[in-house]
């Protein structure tokens, strides 16, 4: 059986966990520093097999070394911020525990393709692949293909429409200057620029890019994850058939869209080796401006980061 590794084993990670266990095509291994509760939560997912009818085990563990010989590794590790936290404590706390991702990926699953989730995504996506000294192309961050799902089912709703029709793109770091793209998102093949207002349009693309703080809001604690945990085992699943999907992911960015030295949401062609393609759009003026923009909020948290491991040295 092959075999993938989850590290994190909280909200987003246990229901990726789930969502590839479901599958049966992998072995599920979790990793979390919290004594009991990897094991305990695998264990009830692995009581699904019988149920659902699906014989991939799945393990968990606070050794860190349940991950080795995965073929894919999922990092979903990290911390929400805490009163009395700002911004640059926050990013310390998960660029450590990215760094530590990274570190044991590399000694346990050196021939991993692995997959980031840990906000902030994109700073941290690069913070792991950093670690692991993988090519670049090796490590993914996850977050176009969940804020893509999120303006997708806003569409659908407004259209009154099945989700399923829906394909809707959007671009750009995770985080308030994500870009979503009408022209390239489409209802049954057709650009939602032809099925409604601009203003309506703007509005979704708005509730998008606050898609993530509007479920923080009514949940009262944490954040989501059951989109978060699929859009990752999506990502999981086109790793493993190498099914070449194209899809909207943290890629690391090297002159593509005139950026170059950060991770970034771009489409892109995803498959066994990780990132074999990223696919440059044809985009206009303004929405090249807007992706630029957030590649710089991108390229502004990797220089914190930086700053942080000079001044720790
Ligand atoms: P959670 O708090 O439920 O789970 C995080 C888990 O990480 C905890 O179980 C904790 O014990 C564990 N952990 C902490 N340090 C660790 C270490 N060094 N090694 C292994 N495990 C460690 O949080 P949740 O909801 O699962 O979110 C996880 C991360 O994913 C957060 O950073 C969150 O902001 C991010 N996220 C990103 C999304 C995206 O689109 N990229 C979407 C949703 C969440
Ligand atoms: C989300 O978008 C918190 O990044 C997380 O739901």
């Amino acid at each position: 059986m092959r075999k993938v590794g989850i590290i994190g084993g909280g909200n987003v990670g246990a229901t990726c966990a789930y969502q590839v266990a479901s599958r049966g095509t992998a072995d599920v291994a979790v990793y979390d520093i919290v004594e009991g509760v990897p094991a305990g939560k695998a264990l009830d997912m692995s009581q699904v097999g019988p149920i659902f009818g699906f014989d991939g085990r799945v393990t968990g563990s606070h050794d860190v070394s349940i991950i080795e010989g995965s073929e894919v590794v999922v990092v979903t590790a990290g911390f929400p911020r805490k009163p009395g936290m700002d911004r640059m404590d926050l990013l310390r706390k998960n660029a450590d525990i990215a760094k530590a991702s990274g570190e044991a990926i590399k000694k346990y699953a050196p021939d991993a393709i692995v997959v980031c989730v840990t906000n902030p995504l994109d700073v941290m996506t690069w913070t792991t692949q950093q670690a692991t000294g993988f090519d670049a192309s090796r490590v993914v961050g996850m977050a176009g293909v969940l804020d893509s799902a999120r303006f997708s089912t806003f569409i659908a709703m407004e259209l009154g429409c099945s989700p399923i029709d829906v394909k809707a793109m959007v671009l750009g770091g995770h985080g308030d200057s994500m870009v979503p793209l009408p022209r390239f998102s489409t209802v049954g093949g057709v650009p939602i620029t032809e099925l409604m207002p601009a203003d309506r349009i703007e509005a979704l693309s708005d509730r998008t890019r606050n898609g993530g703080a509007e479920i923080v809001k009514l949940l009262g604690t944490g954040s989501a994850y059951y989109a978060p945990g699929a859009a990752a085992a999506l990502m999981v699943d086109a790793i493993l058939n190498d099914s070449d999907r194209l899809l909207p992911c943290s890629a690391y960015l090297d002159g593509v869209y005139g950026l170059s030295g950060m991770y970034c949401g771009v489409p892109v062609h995803l498959g066994a080796k990780g990132v074999s393609k990223i696919v440059e759009l044809d985009l206009d003026e303004a929405e090249l401006e807007m992706l630029k923009a957030s590649a710089a909020s991108v390229a502004s948290g990797i220089a914190d980061v930086q700053s942080l491991g000079a001044s720790a040295s």
